[in-house]
Parts: C-alpha cells; structure tokens; sequence
C-alpha cells in the first residue's frame, strides 16, 4: 500500500467530506430541480414559510418536503431560521419565477429527467465518444426538441434567462454605430437582440433559428417593442443563412458543435455573409490548462460531450477554426460579457 495522504485525522475528515459532497452534487442537483419544478421559491417570495404551508401549497407530503427543504437549506438554496420554517437565501431566490434574475427553466431544463438520462450515459460518452443523449433517447437533442413541445419550450426559456446578464453587457458595452442590421444567429427566443435594439434605435434585426428554436421569439420581441423592426425567421443554419446583415452574431452556439460541424457554419457564414460584414462569435473560452477558478465552463463541456456531441473551446482552437474557414481574427474580449467573451472577426481578403 502506498502512504496515506495525510496522517492528520482532521485533515483525512476534511478530504473525505470534500469528495463526499462533490459525489452529492447529483443529489443536490435532483433536490434543487425538485424544488424548481414545484414552485417552492414563488410561495415562499420574500418571507418564511412553514414546511405545512409549503406542503399544503404543493400538494405533497409534509414530513418528506422538510428532509427536502432541510437539503436545501444544506447547499446554500434556503434558510431554517426556526425550525421548520424556512426563507430563500440570494442563491434560491433564483427559482422564483417573477424574478427579473430568475433562472426557473433554467434549472428545470438542466434538472429535467431527460438530461439526467443521458448524463446517465457519461461513461458511455467517455469511452466512446459518442453522444449519451442519442442512447438513451434514440435520436439527437435538437431532433428530440423538435418533437417534445413542453421540454422545447423550456430549452428556449432556459436559454433567454442564460442569456439575459450577457445580452445586457453586450447591448451596453459593444459598439454597434456603424452597423445597421444585427442577425443573430441560433437566436432562440430573441432576448439578445430584445435587450439591444432597444438600447440602439437606429438598428434592425433578424432572429435566426430552427423552426421549434425561434417558436418564442415573437413574443419576447413584442414585448421589448422592437417587432416592427425585428423578424424572427426560422431556418437552417447550416444552409441558408440571412444575406443581408451587416453584423452577425453567433451567440452560444459553436459549443453544441464538432469541429467539422463548427467549421461547416463557419464555412456557410463566410460563404452568405456579405464581404464587409463582422461576424462575432459570443461564448465561453476555456483556459489552456483547467482550474477550479471557473468549474461551470468544465461542467458545460461535459455536457455537451453528453448531450449534442459539441464542446467549449479555447482561444487558439477558436483562433484555428476561423483562420482555416476564411475568417481574419480582429479581437478577442475575454470575459466582455458577462462569463462569455467576444470574439471579432471579418472575412479575410480572398
Ligand atoms: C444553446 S442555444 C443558444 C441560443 C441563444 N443564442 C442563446 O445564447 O441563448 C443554440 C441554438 O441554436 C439553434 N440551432 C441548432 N441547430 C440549428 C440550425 N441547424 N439552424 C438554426 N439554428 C439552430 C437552437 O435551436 C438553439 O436555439
């Protein structure tokens, strides 16, 4: 046997709950979900509420909702500041649905039952390489988005709550006066281009997604009062991309890709783009070596290893993949929005 880590008894306790609770990060992650799904954050809002109010309001069972909401309160979502009523801390109040910072769908996207199947496929995943995803459902995530109505609706609504601190950033801290017509491209439900027209009223915009990937783009565009000079127009990316912008934007998207794939729409962007328009390229950048300093970009990673066969990338994998598709890299903002960065680029002189 090799020698112990540490012969100091609080420090064997201290590395051994540090790997225990990194295991119960599933059984953290399934308890949160839970809570999302049945609205505890909205009948708790801003007071503190017993866990028989809480039961009753849910429909569930007393005694098993507190070991819940007690779980809860363990991982930072609540508080038990007597005992059996509990509050939200800053952390939980996120599921509340009313909340302009709400990330509801979000979690209940990420905590729904047919990601946790796949993600039951991660080793499948790592010793093959191949998408969990397709395994365990039988077909790829955007096909199955396609014909699963509620999961679809909550992809799109999960990712306009994702988006809402970078598209902020970007619609305050990018210089949009020399362009005229912004397409988004995989735009989803719109809430980019919902937080930057506004903010640039000489700007028109396209919305650019798949059919089931722009289905609440209309509504979200209605309401931020830019339909009249924003359309949502469903289409395939990899085919038939809007001709007449003047500035593109790809945000959150080359990570649901393979390097052929990524390359491929890269390829379709250089091709329909007009000459003289700039493309940006909105995501996360990994760093060359990993750290716990940013884990959710690792977590993302994995995850689209899982679910759609894609994954992050660093600067000089971006840098590579636009200088072989005909792209000339102008700058790279680390961290411009929000977590994401922002990668410039033009197409390069033929
Ligand atoms: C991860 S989401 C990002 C959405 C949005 N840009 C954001 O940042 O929240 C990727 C988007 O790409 C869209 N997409 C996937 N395949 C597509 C295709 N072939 N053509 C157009 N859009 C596509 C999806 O529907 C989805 O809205």
């Amino acid at each position: 046997m090799t020698d112990a880590i540490t012969t100091d008894p609080a420090e064997k306790m201290r590395l051994r709950a540090a790997l225990i609770e990194r295991i119960g990060g599933y059984m953290s992650a399934h308890s949160i979900g839970v809570a999302a799904d049945l609205g505890i954050a909205d009948l708790i809002k801003d007071g503190v509420r017993g866990s028989d109010e809480l039961a009753a309001g849910t429909g569930t069972h007393e005694p098993s909702l507190r070991r819940l909401l007690r779980t809860l309160v363990a991982v930072g979502m609540m508080t038990e500041p007597e005992p059996g009523r509990f509050g939200l801390t800053d952390v939980g109040a996120q599921l509340r649905s009313d909340s302009p910072d709400s990330l509801r769908a979000f979690t209940r996207m990420f905590c729904h039952p047919a990601l946790f199947a796949a993600w039951q496929g991660l080793g499948h995943s790592v010793a093959t390489g191949e998408r969990a995803f397709d395994l365990a459902h039988g077909r790829d995530f955007y096909a199955h988005l396609a014909v699963d109505d509620g999961l679809n609706a909550l992809f799109n609504e999960a990712m306009g709550e994702e988006s809402r601190i970078a598209a902020g950033q970007i619609a305050a801290g990018y210089d949009f006066s020399a362009a005229k017509k912004v397409v988004d491209l995989g735009g989803g439900d719109g809430t980019l281009l919902a937080a930057v027209l506004p903010a640039h009223p000489h700007l028109h915009g396209i919305v650019f997604d798949s059919l089931s990937g722009v289905a609440g783009a209309p509504a979200v565009l209605e309401k931020a009062g830019i339909a009249d000079r924003c359309e949502a127009r469903a289409g395939d990316f990899f085919q038939d991309i809007p001709e007449d912008g003047d500035l593109y934007i790809i945000k959150s998207v080359f990570q649901d890709w393979s390097d052929e794939d990524a390359r491929a729409l890269l390829r379709a962007c250089r091709a329909q783009m007009p000459a003289s328009a700039t493309l940006l390229i909105v995501g996360s950048v990994l760093p060359e070596t990993a750290s716990t300093d940013q884990p959710i970009m690792f977590f993302t990673d994995l995850n689209m290893l899982v679910n759609s066969g894609g994954k992050e990338r660093t600067e000089s994998e971006f840098r590579a993949m636009l200088d072989d598709t005909g792209f000339t890299v102008e700058s790279v903002r680390l961290g411009a929005a929000g977590p994401l960065s922002i990668i410039q680029a033009v197409p390069a002189a033929a």
